[in-house]
C-alpha cells in the first residue's frame, strides 16, 4: 500500500463531507481532496461549510457558489476523481441561438458545473451521488434527464455504470434510497477491461459495483432493457424516454439496464445505534402534548382542504406506527428530522418516548460521532438529511482501490509512480 500512488480528488457539493470521509476510511494514503467546495445557496451563515472546515485541514476549501469559480482554479490540481452528491433539477437542453456553442442547459442547473469541472480536468473516475426519482424524471418524459447525463459522459468519453442502493440492503443502519453512477475516462485499464465482458458480467460480477455491493444472478422480473442513445443531445432532450431500471452500464452510447436485487446483508438494526438512555438529554424527549400531536400526525387521516383557486378536495394519507422499531433500520432521514413532522423518527425506550439526537443521526449516516457539533441542533438534523450513508463511499472507495491495483505497474526504481497498464 505505501508505494500505491495518490489519487487527487475533487468535492463538490461537498455539504459535511460524506464523500470525503467515507473515501479516507477507505484508504487515506489513496484518496487526497485537493479541492473541496460547498456553499449553501443565499445564506449568511455557512454551517455545512463551517463543519467540513474544522474537521479537515488539507486540501484548499472552497465556500463560493461553484457557478462562479473559473477553470483556472483547477488547473494544477492534477485531479484524477471527482465527486459530489447534486441535486435532481431539469436537465432538459437547447440548440444554443448563437450556433457556435452547441448546446445550452437551463441556467443553475448544477449537473452543468459537473460537466464542465470533469471537461476541465479530465479525472479518471467520477463518482457521483442523486436521488433514485433522477432516473424516471421528469415524469412527463420519463428517463429523460438520466439519457441527457448518459449522453453528456459518452460525449465527454466515458464509459458509465449505475446502480440505485439501499445503504440497509448492504449492511447500514438506515433505509436510505439512491442512485450512485460511476463514470471511468474510456482509455483507462478499467474502461478497456469492461469492454472485453457481455454486459450481464458486468452489472452481475465484473463491473464497479457488483463486487462490493453483490447481487443475486438473475434479471428481477425479466426487466431489461438495451438501446442507443441518439447522437444528438437535443433530439434525447426533445424525445427521448426510456424506463432505466435499477442497475446499467453506457458505453459509447449504447445503454444495457437490468433490474437487480441485492444479495442481502445482515441488517443494522436502529436498537444499535442508540445512545446510553442515561446520557440523552431531557431536551430530547416528547412532552405528553407532542406524543399526542404526532399520533396525529403519524395516523391515517383524510382532511378536507382547498387548492389555491378554490377548490375544495380531500387530502388523504396511509398510517405508520406511531413509534420507530427499534428491531429494524431507521428510515429516510429528511432534512427536517427532529422537527414535529411525520417523517422525524420517534423512538421509544424505557417507556418514554424521543426524537433522535443529533449523534444518533449521524450514526444512521456513518459519520463520526459529534461530526457536526459545531452549529446549532436544528442544523446538524438538516445537514444529516442532506448527506450520505458514508459505510457505502467507504465500499467504492475499495472497489477503486482495487481497480487501482489491477490496472497500475510500478515503474522499477522510482517509488511512488505508476503507469497505466497498456
Ligand atoms: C445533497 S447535499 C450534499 C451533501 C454531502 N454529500 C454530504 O455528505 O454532506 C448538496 C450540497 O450542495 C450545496 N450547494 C447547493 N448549491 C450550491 C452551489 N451553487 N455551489 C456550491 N454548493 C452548492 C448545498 O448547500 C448542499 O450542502
Amino acid at each position: 500500500m505505501e508505494h500505491m500512488n495518490k489519487l487527487n480528488t475533487i468535492e463538490l457539493f461537498a455539504g459535511v463531507g460524506g464523500f470525503r470521509v467515507g473515501l479516507e476510511k477507505a484508504n487515506p494514503e489513496l484518496f487526497k481532496v485537493v479541492w473541496g467546495n460547498q456553499w449553501e445557496p443565499s445564506k449568511k451563515a455557512q454551517d455545512a461549510f463551517d463543519c467540513y472546515a474544522s474537521n479537515f485541514d488539507e486540501g484548499i476549501h472552497s465556500n463560493e457558489d461553484i457557478t462562479t469559480v473559473t477553470d483556472e482554479a483547477f488547473k494544477n490540481l492534477d485531479a484524477q476523481i471527482v465527486v459530489g452528491g447534486f441535486p435532481c433539477q431539469d436537465y432538459s437542453v437547447a440548440r444554443s441561438l448563437s450556433g457556435e456553442k452547441g448546446i445550452q442547459g437551463k441556467k443553475g442547473v448544477l449537473f452543468w458545473e459537473i460537466k464542465r469541472i470533469v471537461e476541465a480536468t479530465a479525472p479518471r473516475y467520477v463518482l457521483l451521488e442523486n436521488v433514485d426519482r433522477l432516473l424516471k424524471s421528469p415524469a412527463s418524459q420519463r428517463g429523460r434527464d438520466f439519457a441527457v447525463m448518459l449522453a453528456t459522459f459518452r460525449d465527454l468519453g466515458y464509459t458509465v455504470e449505475w446502480r440505485v442502493i439501499n445503504a440497509a440492503e448492504y449492511g447500514q443502519a438506515q433505509r436510505r434510497r439512491r442512485v450512485f453512477i460511476f463514470a471511468t475516462r474510456n482509455d483507462t485499464g478499467f474502461a478497456k477491461e469492461l469492454e472485453s465482458y457481455e454486459s450481464d458480467d458486468v452489472l452481475f460480477d465484473k463491473g464497479f459495483f457488483a463486487p462490493v455491493f453483490p447481487v443475486k444472478r438473475e434479471v428481477i422480473k425479466n426487466r431489461r432493457l438495451h438501446g442507443v442513445l441518439p447522437d444528438d443531445i437535443v433530439e434525447i432532450s426533445d424525445t427521448f424516454s426510456a424506463s432505466f431500471h435499477n442497475s446499467g452500464f453506457m458505453k459509447d452510447g449504447e445503454f444495457f439496464s437490468i433490474h437487480t436485487e441485492p444479495v442481502f446483508e445482515k441488517a443494522v438494526p436502529l436498537a444499535d445505534i442508540l445512545e446510553p438512555e442515561e446520557t440523552v438529554d431531557e431536551k430530547y424527549y416528547l412532552s405528553e402534548a407532542a406524543v399526542e400531536k404526532f399520533k396525529f400526525l403519524r395516523g391515517a387521516k383524510k382532511i378536507e382542504r382547498t387548492s389555491a383557486a378554490g377548490h375544495k378536495y380531500i387530502y388523504s394519507e396511509g398510517g405508520m406506527s406511531e413509534i420507530d422499531d427499534l428491531d429494524k433500520p431507521g428510515r429516510t432521514m429528511l432534512t427536517s428530522e427532529g422537527t414535529t413532522n411525520r417523517s422525524s423518527h420517534v423512538v421509544e425506550v424505557n417507556g418514554r418516548r424521543r426524537f433522535l439526537t443529533p449523534v444518533e443521526c449521524e450514526r444512521l449516516n456513518g459519520f463520526p460521532d459529534n461530526w457536526t457539533n459545531t452549529m446549532s441542533d436544528r442544523m446538524r438534523y438538516f445537514c444529516m438529511g442532506n448527506a450520505l450513508v458514508v459505510g457505502l463511499i467507504e465500499r467504492m472507495g475499495q472497489r477503486i482501490e482495487q481497480i487501482e491495483k489491477k490496472h497500475t505497474v510500478e515503474v522499477p526504481n522510482q517509488e511512488k509512480f505508476f503507469l497505466e497498464q497498456p
